[in-house]
C-alpha cells in the first residue's frame, strides 16, 4: 500500500475561534512564525507524501496566497538584499504540489472529504486536520502509514483523552492488538462522558482506503446535522478490518485558545521547530 496523497480539509468555519475567524481561516492563525497548516503540511511531507489536496471554501484565500509564489515580495526582498528572509518565502512556494477544490456548502467533515474523491482516484491516501498539530520525532501520520502498510488496513490516529473531555471527539472501541494498536469494533462522534464507550479519542490523522466515499455518500447527516467522518469509519469497520494506533508525540488541540496558546509558548522555545 503506496501512499503519496494527502488531504487536508480546511473548509470549517472556525466556529470555536471566533471571533478571529470572522475574517480570517483558523487554518491561517500563527504558530510562532508560520501559520497551523505549514506545520500541518511539512509533517505530510516529511511522511513521504508528495501531492496534497486542500478542500477549501468560502473566505479561504488567504491559505491559497500563502502556499504561492509571490514574485512582488519576492522582487522586494532580493533587491534589498535580504537573503534569508528570500529564502524562506521562495521555499514556502516551492514546498510540494498542492491542488485545491472548494467545498461549496459547510455540510461537515464528512462531505468536505467526498470532494476528494476524484483527486485521489482509486489510491489510499492520508487525511490530515489543521485542529491538531502533532510533536514527535517520526511523524504522526507516518506512524498510521507505517501501520497502513503493514497491515493492508485503514488507520485512524487516536489518543487517551481525559473522560470528561471525551465530547470533543470522535471515540472508538474496539480489540487491543498491540500495546498502541487496535481493531476498530465501533465509533461514536463526541459522545457525553456518560455514553463514551472509553476514551480513546480520534486524533485529526487518518489513512483511508477509496472506499470510504461511497459510504460517505449514502450515510444521513449525523451530530450536529453534519456528514461525520466518524458515522462513515463506523459502518466501513462492519464491512472490512480498521485499525486505530495511539500516535505517540505531544499534540496541541489548535481548535481551542487554550491549546494554540500553549503551542506557541512551547514552540516559541525551539524557534517555531517541529520536532
Ligand atoms: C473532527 C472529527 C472528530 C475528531 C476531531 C479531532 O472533529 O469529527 O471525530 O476527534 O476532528 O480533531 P472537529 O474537531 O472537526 O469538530
Amino acid at each position: 500500500m503506496k501512499i503519496r496523497k494527502a488531504v487536508i480539509p480546511a473548509a470549517g468555519l472556525g466556529t470555536r475561534m471566533l471571533p478571529i475567524t470572522k475574517s480570517m481561516p483558523k487554518e491561517m492563525l500563527p504558530i510562532v512564525n508560520k501559520p497551523v497548516i505549514h506545520y500541518v503540511v511539512e509533517e505530510a511531507i516529511r511522511a513521504g507524501i508528495d501531492d496534497i489536496l486542500i478542500i477549501t471554501g468560502k473566505g479561504k484565500r488567504a491559505i491559497e496566497d500563502y502556499f504561492d509564489r509571490s514574485f512582488e515580495l519576492e522582487y522586494y526582498l532580493r533587491e534589498r538584499g535580504k537573503v534569508n528572509e528570500l529564502r524562506q518565502v521562495e521555499e514556502i512556494g516551492e514546498m510540494v504540489d498542492i491542488y485545491y477544490v472548494r467545498q461549496k456548502k459547510p455540510l461537515g467533515l464528512g462531505d468536505a472529504i467526498l470532494y476528494a474523491e476524484k483527486h485521489v482516484n482509486e489510491e489510499p491516501f492520508a487525511v490530515l486536520l489543521g485542529d491538531d498539530l502533532i510533536v514527535s520525532e517520526k511523524p504522526g501520520i507516518q506512524q498510521l502509514i507505517e501501520v497502513a502498510q503493514c497491515y493492508s488496513s485503514p488507520v485512524i490516529g487516536v489518543e487517551k483523552v481525559p473522560r470528561e473531555l471525551v465530547d470533543r471527539y470522535g471515540v472508538i472501541s474496539g480489540t487491543e492488538l498491540d500495546r498502541e494498536l487496535y481493531e476498530v469494533h465501533n465509533l461514536v462522534e463526541k459522545p457525553s462522558p456518560q455514553e463514551a464507550p472509553n476514551n480513546i479519542a480520534i486524533v485529526g490523522r487518518y489513512v483511508l482506503t477509496p472506499e470510504i466515499f461511497d459510504i460517505l455518500k449514502e450515510i444521513p447527516p449525523g451530530k450536529g446535522g453534519e456528514v461525520q467522518l466518524t458515522d462513515a469509519l463506523r459502518e466501513l469497520a462492519k464491512r472490512r478490518k480498521i485499525l486505530a494506533k495511539l500516535i505517540s508525540g505531544k499534540r496541541y488541540d489548535i481548535g481551542t485558545f487554550e491549546g494554540w496558546l500553549r503551542a506557541n509558548i512551547e514552540l516559541s522555545k525551539n524557534g517555531g521547530g517541529l520536532r
